[in-house]
C-alpha cells in the first residue's frame, strides 16, 4: 500500500513575515496522520521554516539541489549535503520552471537526482508535457523520456527512494487541472513504464499529480488509483486551504 504524499511548493514567495505568519498558522492544523506533509519554501527561509515546524508531522526539502552531492566552488549553489545537513529529507529535481527557465536538461536532472539521493534525500522528479506536446499526441512520448532520463542512466533501483510528480505545464498555475482521468491515465502509463524495469518497485512509487490542485479538485484527484497524492503550488502559500488537501489524501 502506498502512503499518500501531499508537497507544497512555495516557489519565490514569502518574506520573513509572511512565512512566520504561514507556519504558525500550518503548525495548528489537523494533518491527516495516514499522509506524509512536505513544505518547500525557498532557500533562504528553510532553517527559519525547520525550526518552526520542529515539533510537528511536517517534513521540509528544498525546491532544488546543485548537480554534486558535496560542496565545492560552484558560486550561488547548494549542494544536496549541505541541504541535509540542514536537516532537509526531499528536493524536487527537474520542476518545469527551472527546466524552462534556468534551461535544465534531461542531463543535468539526472545528475542533480543522484546527488540529492547520494546525500540521503529524496528526490521528487519533476515530468510534464506542455500544451503544445499534448495537442500533438505527444503527451506519453515526453514523460515517458524525462523518466528514461534518469532510469537509463542510473538503473530502476533508484526508484526506490524517489517520488514522481506528474505536472501537465498547461496546468501550473493557470487554474486548468488535468480531469481526474487524464491525470490517471498518464500516472498508470508512468507505471506501466516503470514496471517495464521492475514489476515491484513500480507497484510501490509514489506518483504525485501537481497543476492547480487545490481543496476543491483534491479528493477527486486523489480517489484515482495510481494518483498517490499532490504538488502543490498555490494552494499551499494558504494554510487552511494546504491543509485541506492534506486531508483530501487521507483515509
Ligand atoms: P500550482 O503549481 O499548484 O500553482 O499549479 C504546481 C507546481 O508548480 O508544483
Amino acid at each position: 500500500m502506498r502512503r499518500p504524499l501531499v508537497a507544497g511548493n512555495w516557489k519565490m514567495h514569502g518574506t520573513r513575515g509572511s512565512i512566520a505568519k504561514l507556519v504558525t498558522e500550518l503548525s495548528v492544523q489537523a494533518m491527516p496522520a495516514d499522509v506524509d506533509v512536505a513544505i518547500f519554501p525557498g532557500l533562504i527561509y528553510l532553517q527559519t521554516v525547520l525550526a518552526a515546524v520542529a515539533d510537528c508531522a511536517i517534513v521540509v526539502g528544498s525546491q532544488d539541489c546543485a548537480v554534486q552531492m558535496e560542496e565545492g566552488a560552484l558560486t550561488g549553489e547548494t549542494s544536496a549535503l549541505q541541504l541535509q545537513d540542514l536537516g532537509c529529507s526531499m528536493v524536487i529535481v527537474g520542476h518545469s520552471e527551472r527546466r524552462q527557465l534556468q534551461e535544465e536538461n534531461d542531463g543535468v536532472i539526472c545528475r542533480k537526482f543522484i546527488a540529492a539521493q547520494s546525500a540521503g534525500l529524496t528526490p521528487i522528479l519533476c515530468v510534464g508535457e506542455t500544451l503544445a506536446e499534448r495537442e500533438a499526441g505527444l503527451a506519453l512520448l515526453t514523460v515517458q523520456r524525462q523518466v528514461d532520463a534518469i532510469l537509463l542512466e542510473l538503473g530502476v533501483d533508484v526508484l526506490r527512494n524517489a517520488v514522481i510528480a506528474y505536472e501537465p505545464i498547461w496546468a501550473i498555475g493557470t487554474g486548468l487541472t488535468a480531469s481526474p482521468e487524464q491525470a490517471q491515465e498518464i500516472h498508470a502509463q508512468i507505471r506501466a513504464h516503470v514496471a517495464k524495469y521492475s514489476a515491484s518497485i513500480a507497484q510501490e512509487l509514489r506518483i504525485i499529480y501537481g497543476g492547480s490542485v487545490k481543496a476543491a479538485n483534491a479528493a477527486e484527484l486523489f480517489a484515482q488509483a495510481d494518483i498517490d497524492g499532490g504538488l502543490v503550488g498555490g494552494a499551499s502559500l494558504n494554510a487552511d486551504e494546504f491543509s485541506a488537501i492534506c486531508r483530501a489524501a487521507g483515509n
